[in-house]
């Protein structure tokens, strides 16, 4: 990437922001949408024009990722879409969804838990292997009363990317769906759901879609979505003809495919925020974003380990996204890593004013496309000069 496109980044030249896992820096333009929305509310605004914002942005994701526009659902974040999925799946006692907790955020392990509470459903747990999803195991696990089998499509911590084809393809043989907590991969990897086999995936802006917190989508694949009753139902998920403040209980129709998951009014500062960024990656090219994203997150995890630090996953390879953990994943909690090393080394970074996070036990460096070599270099110097004051 240019430095053109860095300098539309301002927080990216005060520091050296490597924590887009957590939430990405903004753009200027995308600060610019934001503040075009709240003049145009200033003076009370157009319905018709923000509702135009949403449906343009929907189907701005839409092309992001290969699917129709009707098979994607508005949501406010990753947990809402991962919810709305799954409370919608018609549950009976004794199925089972299939999942690896390890490498899992909690809002993708909390709704298992309770839809076992509320249906009697069965969670099942697969370990990983080396940090990573193992197709294997998962496929193992599964059997006849498996409805559902979920994954990260890259970790949040050690930030591994999962096989879906692979996962997909074994969740198909036994009948099952695959859902896919995609928070850490749109926007950073090119992925194209229909290649993929996947059935619904669910994201939000704040992170590698580059905007703001509160707005996400759901993907639904459209003969899935045609077959479900959708858990919560409003205005927007109705097939009505009529003004949507009119409505008749004894015809009501669910809106085609993804549509049906849209519950009540929406964010519309978030649908401009998003909007505007979806225009600037499509403007980028995701392929462009992605090769250097991974490339800077290779370098970074090459030279850590030539400095004999801890890399999660080893050399770089095919398991590399934009994240590189250093330290004992799975142990720690957020913010604090078990090993006293790494906290003296997440430390030492952060003096040196570089913004990385602690997850899972080990320091994470996540790349955005407003890095550059420059930034990758000063934290190889700041590593190099902690490791040699030891
Ligand atoms: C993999 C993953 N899932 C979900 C979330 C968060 O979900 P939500 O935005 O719904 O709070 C995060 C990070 O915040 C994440 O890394």
């Amino acid at each position: 990437m240019n430095a053109e496109i860095r300098s539309l980044f301002p927080g990216a030249q005060r520091q050296v922001y490597l924590d887009i896992s957590a939430r990405t820096l903004i753009a200027e333009p995308v600060r610019a949408a934001i503040a075009d929305h709240l003049r145009m509310r200033m003076g009370g605004g157009d319905k018709d024009a923000m509702r135009a914002v949403v449906e343009r942005t929907r189907s701005s994701f839409a092309r992001l990722i290969g699917a129709r526009t009707d098979e994607i659902a508005i949501v406010k974040n990753v947990s809402e879409g991962l919810n709305l999925f799954g409370a919608s799946l018609p549950w009976r006692a004794g199925d089972n969804v299939v999942l690896c907790p390890a490498v899992e955020h909690p809002n993708n392990i909390y709704l298992w838990h309770n839809l076992a509470r509320l249906h009697g459903i069965e969670v099942r747990t697969v370990a990983p292997v080396d940090g990573r999803i193992c197709v294997g195991t998962m496929g193992a696990a599964m059997d006849e009363r498996t409805r559902l089998v979920t994954v990260p499509s890259v970790s949040f911590a050690p930030g591994f990317i999962t096989d879906l084809r692979g996962i997909a393809a074994a969740s198909r043989r036994v009948g099952a769906l695959t859902l896919v907590d995609a928070a850490q991969s749109i926007g950073a990897l090119e992925t194209d759901v229909r290649k993929l086999g996947i059935d619904a995936l669910a994201v939000a802006t704040q992170k590698c879609l580059l905007a703001e917190y509160g707005f996400g989508f759901l993907y639904v694949r459209r003969e899935v979505a045609d077959r479900m009753a959708p858990i919560h139902l409003a205005r927007f998920g109705v097939d009505l003809d009529a003004h949507e403040t009119a409505y008749t209980v004894g015809s009501l129709r669910y809106r085609p495919g993804a549509l049906r998951f849209d519950v009540g009014n929406y964010n519309y500062l978030g649908a401009a925020a998003a909007g505007a960024a979806l225009t600037l990656l499509e403007e980028w090219g995701i392929g462009r974003v992605e090769r250097h994203l991974r490339r800077l997150a290779a370098t970074l995890a090459d030279a850590l380990g030539d400095l004999g630090l801890p890399v999660a996953g080893g050399p770089p390879g095919p398991h590399l996204a934009h994240i590189v953990c250093v330290g004992r994943s799975g142990g720690g909690r957020h913010y604090t890593a078990d090993d006293p090393a790494m906290n003296s080394l997440h430390d030492h970074l952060a003096a040196a004013g570089i913004r990385l996070a602690i997850r899972s036990g080990a320091l994470r460096f996540s790349v955005g496309v407003y890095n550059d070599d420059n930034d990758i270099g000063r934290v190889i110097a700041a590593a190099r000069a902690w490791r040699d004051a030891r």
